[in-house]
């Protein structure tokens, strides 16, 4: 039972043919891809030759084992190590563990559309990669020529890069993380793109927006992934809470005709709610906008069976 599940779904990302365009691939999704209690609390990610298993809640003793089998026996010598990420723990307690193979020390190159990404798989809480924004990095290799671009939330800079290597002048890149912002100038470099093309803050989103405002700083492109909540020096941060507010400092830096991408990855806050929040910041700002699409999943990321919508929801939005 457990094996054939695993293998349909693995099947199907074979006939979707979506191994070709990436190393990094979501290649079992349990939440939407079964009924089964034990394997619908995990999921499988593929990193060049790691398989990354996150479980959300405890699975019973052995099925992580048979996972793993059933893994090889698949990808045979294409996989190199197995890794486990158990999320039903304590963010603070969670840290990724070996469960076979020799894992690969420090950070290594794995290719989404041709565009390299640095991937950790030991001693970190997370990849480096959010796979779910792998739609996001394919618009931006394909729109954003000698445009002027602001990744807000950037975490490892991914989307930094997509853009530059989609042909963009500028890249602002900020995050309030100090260790993220290192490991996306690491991602910068590593695509080999050109130093003078990139700047990268390492600073709170609510203190560095209305300084850029104050030098009149523009975008064509603005992108805006905030976690559902943070804590700063400067107090905390909910999304659901603040979400108008964030806009409304975005807004007035974004250039007439240009795009705002704005998204959020959490099951905790409504689609209704987050548009609301941004329709409230248009009216403060005054700044009409057009709503030009949505920030889709990749097709390897099937909708949750038991949600009633999706958890990632997100706006293409053009400042007219
Ligand atoms: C959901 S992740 C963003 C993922 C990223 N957009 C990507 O696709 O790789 C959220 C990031 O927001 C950062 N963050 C949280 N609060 C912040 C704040 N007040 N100012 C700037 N960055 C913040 C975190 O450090 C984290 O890296």
């Amino acid at each position: 039972m457990l094996e054939s599940i695993l293998k349909e779904s693995f099947f199907l990302r074979e006939t979707l043919n979506l191994h070709s365009e990436t190393e990094a691939l979501r290649i079992f999704y349990g939440p939407g891809e079964t009924r089964d209690p034990e394997l619908s609390q995990i999921a499988i990610d593929l990193f060049l030759d790691h398989a990354w298993i996150t479980q959300w809640k405890e699975v019973k003793p052995g099925t992580l084992a048979k996972v793993s089998e059933v893994l090889k026996g698949h990808f045979g010598e294409k996989l190199r190590a197995i890794v486990l990420m158990d999320r039903s723990k304590v963010a603070s307690e969670a840290d990724v563990i070996p469960l076979d193979g020799p894992v690969r020390t420090g950070r290594f190159s794995v290719k989404e559309f041709g565009v390299p990404y640095l991937a950790q798989m030991e001693n970190t809480k997370h990849p480096g990669l959010f796979l779910d924004h792998a739609p996001l990095r394919k618009w931006l290799l394909h729109t954003q020529k000698n445009k002027r671009v602001l990744n807000l939330f950037s975490y490892t800079g991914s989307l930094s890069v997509a853009a530059a290597m989609g042909g963009a002048k500028q890249v602002t890149t900020l995050d309030l993380s100090k260790a993220t912002i290192d490991w996306a100038k690491e991602n910068w470099a590593n695509a080999k793109l050109p130093n003078e093309m990139g700047d990268f803050i390492y600073g709170d989103v609510f203190e560095w927006l209305p300084k850029m405002r104050k030098r009149n700083a523009e975008f064509d492109t603005i992108l805006c992934d905030p976690p559902s909540f943070s804590r700063s020096k400067n107090g905390t941060f909910s999304t659901n809470k603040d979400g108008a507010k964030l806009h409304a400092e975005i807004l007035p830096l974004l250039a007439t005709g240009g795009i705002l991408v704005t998204s959020i990855n959490s099951e905790n806050v409504f689609e209704r709610n987050f548009l609301k929040d941004i329709e409230t910041a248009s009216e403060i700002t005054g700044t009409k906008l057009k709503l030009i699409g949505r920030v889709d999943l990749p097709e390897s990321f099937p909708t949750r069976l038991d949600l009633g919508e999706r958890y990632l929801k997100g706006f293409y939005l053009q400042k007219i």
